[in-house]
């Protein structure tokens, strides 16, 4: 089981894909063996989700997106309305409109040669979106387990956490060695062994009524962790961003993952240790119901926050809509 299982959607076999500019169907949708995403995982994505007609925080993924980019010297060739437009094209072809997710992934484009230097790509940025219908399947009454793994998030002079690169390998270690222990997804430390994050998403615990994540060093900045910390913070749940340890977090009272794709995930346990349980509860069937209270709270916080972010995005649409007739 891993955190990322969506329904079965046999409307999935026939979606279609945008290739730069061309939307295909997914057994012909295809990039070249030289590309450098393929060659290096040199390129950058975002996981976007639509609820009800609007693609999730988009200004916040686009930001993201461009600035990783940018800071890679990676030109995808198209500004933000044309990247949207893009999205939107694919969204409209595959007659989505809620409950799809989307892998938006931009590489450094097609190499001369099977080789290291960027320069060698010389035929512009690769742009790929996949697009799916997906429902994810809820874990929720038993909680995601999560195992520590040996693997760490590095500092950030090594492979910076918060470039959404294409190459995951760190990221995938960790997950193996978590699916080798039996377990949905793996808790990854910090160099300095204080808890970071998961292989796929960010983490929170929760204690005697406070939130805490890491520093944020040396994790994903997830676009749905900045979303649970400003909904915390309106919702006078005190939030904090800073150093805890496996202490700290196998002896909270709730913990969640946070991204895109799941929203807030629940944590059943940490190395086989049932979160919840500290306070002298002994057995096993008094452990507390999942989700926990805060984290229902948060999530119906998020919810909010994420309509009200559909409905700025309508009026801004019907603003340019109205300026443009
Ligand atoms: C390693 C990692 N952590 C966390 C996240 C969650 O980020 P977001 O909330 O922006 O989806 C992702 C998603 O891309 C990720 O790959």
């Amino acid at each position: 089981m891993s955190t990322h299982d969506s329904e079965e959607d046999a409307r999935n076999a026939d979606i279609l894909i945008w290739v730069d500019g061309a939307l295909k169907p997914r057994h012909q949708a295809t990039v070249s063996v030289y590309d450098s995403g393929f060659l290096l995982g040199d390129g950058m994505w975002e996981g976007l989700r639509l609820y009800q007609g609007c693609w999730a925080f988009i200004d916040d993924h686009l930001d993201r997106l461009f600035a990783s980019c940018f800071a890679v010297g990676i030109d995808i060739g198209l500004d933000r309305a044309g990247v949207l437009a893009a999205l939107e094209d694919t969204r409209r072809a595959n007659d989505m409109h809620d409950g799809a997710h989307a892998r938006l992934m931009v590489t450094r484009g097609v190499k001369d040669k099977p080789f290291q230097h960027p320069s060698l790509s010389r035929s512009g940025a690769t742009l790929v979106i996949i697009m799916e219908h997906s429902a994810p399947r809820r874990i929720d009454g038993r909680g995601a387990s999560l195992v520590t793994v040996p693997q760490v998030r590095g500092a950030p002079m090594a492979q910076d956490a918060k470039y959404n690169s294409h190459s995951k390998l760190n990221c995938v270690l960790a997950c193996l060695q978590a699916e080798r222990a039996g377990a949905d997804e793996a808790l990854m430390l910090d160099p300095h062994g204080f808890v970071n994050t998961t292989n796929a998403c960010n983490f929170f615990v929760v204690r005697r009524g406070e939130v805490w994540t890491s520093t944020g060093d040396y994790c994903m900045n997830g676009v749905t962790r900045r979303k649970v910390i400003e909904v915390c913070r309106e919702q006078g749940i005190p939030v904090f961003e800073r150093n805890y340890s496996l202490f700290d977090a196998c002896t909270a009272d709730e913990a969640f993952l946070t991204g895109t794709f799941g929203a807030q995930t629940p944590v059943a346990t940490i190395d086989g240790q049932r979160l919840g349980m500290a306070q002298g509860r002994r057995a096993a069937d008094d452990a507390p119901a999942l989700p926990g209270p805060v984290t229902q709270r948060i999530r119906r916080a998020y919810a909010g926050a994420v309509e009200r972010d559909r409905q700025a995005q309508q009026a801004q649409q019907a603003r340019q809509a109205r300026s443009a007739t």
